[in-house]
């Protein structure tokens, strides 16, 4: 199956809800709402997350606070520090091993690379984002991981976002694409190493978050 081409069974199941399916670019796929029935589980785990790792504002090695809140959980976490961006098996907090990904986040993970045409996915970590109002990230590109053959699969809970899409090139036109909680975006193939990043959060009140937006995005780190 060609990457992006979302076909097959699991299409169709996946979609009987009603869920409506943005192809962004080739290799890159919005499924819309797709999450929204387990965001509560998955807030839960969230937050159990967050007791063995608690969120924290990582400083990046030019020297600026990150404005989005960060934790991991997997077999590493994705870190900034003074010395770069990397994977790191221990929490630099704590010392201690990342929580082990919930299996609600690796099986949804899973399913979905899956219907977007990336089968034998098998996620190892993932960085968990927490939004404030006014917290933002800038276009970037997810080129820490080692592999570039597995797809990325992002989950958006809470507040609603404005996902700036762009191109190979920094300098390519951002699309602004709404993401919405329960949303799950998937990019790999030719879109694997696509610019994107986040508009400035709204303020809001979200029944589920209260004043935060959360994303999971689950990589196979190596
Ligand atoms: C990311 O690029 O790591 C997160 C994107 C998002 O928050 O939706
Ligand atoms: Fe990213």
């Amino acid at each position: 199956m060609a990457a992006g081409a979302p076909s097959g069974d699991l299409f169709a199941s996946l979609d009987d809800d009603g869920g409506r399916i943005d192809v962004l670019a080739e290799g890159a796929v919005l499924f819309r709402g797709l999450a929204a029935g387990s965001a509560p589980q998955l807030m839960a785990a969230i937050i159990e997350i967050a007791e063995a790792a608690p969120f924290r504002h990582m400083v990046t090695p030019g020297g600026h606070r990150m404005s989005v809140a960060m934790t991991n959980c997997g077999a590493a976490g994705w870190v900034a520090d003074q010395r770069g961006y990397r994977y790191d098996a221990r929490d630099p907090e704590s010392g201690r091993p990342w929580p082990a990904i919930p299996e609600g986040f690796y099986d949804l993970a899973v399913a979905v690379a899956r219907a977007a045409g990336f089968g034998g996915f098998t996620p190892n970590v993932c960085l968990i984002n927490r939004y404030e109002p006014g917290a933002r990230l800038s276009l970037h590109q997810d080129i820490d991981e080692r592999d570039f053959a597995a797809p990325i699969v992002s989950v958006s809970l809470g507040l609603p976002a404005t996902f700036l899409f762009g191109g190979l090139r920094r300098a390519d036109r951002a699309r602004r694409i709404g993401l919405f909680s329960g949303d799950v975006a998937v990019w790999g193939g030719p879109a694997r190493r696509v610019f994107h990043g986040i508009a400035p959060l709204k303020a809001g009140d979200d029944p589920l978050t209260g004043p935060y937006r959360f994303n999971l995005t689950l990589r196979k780190a190596f």
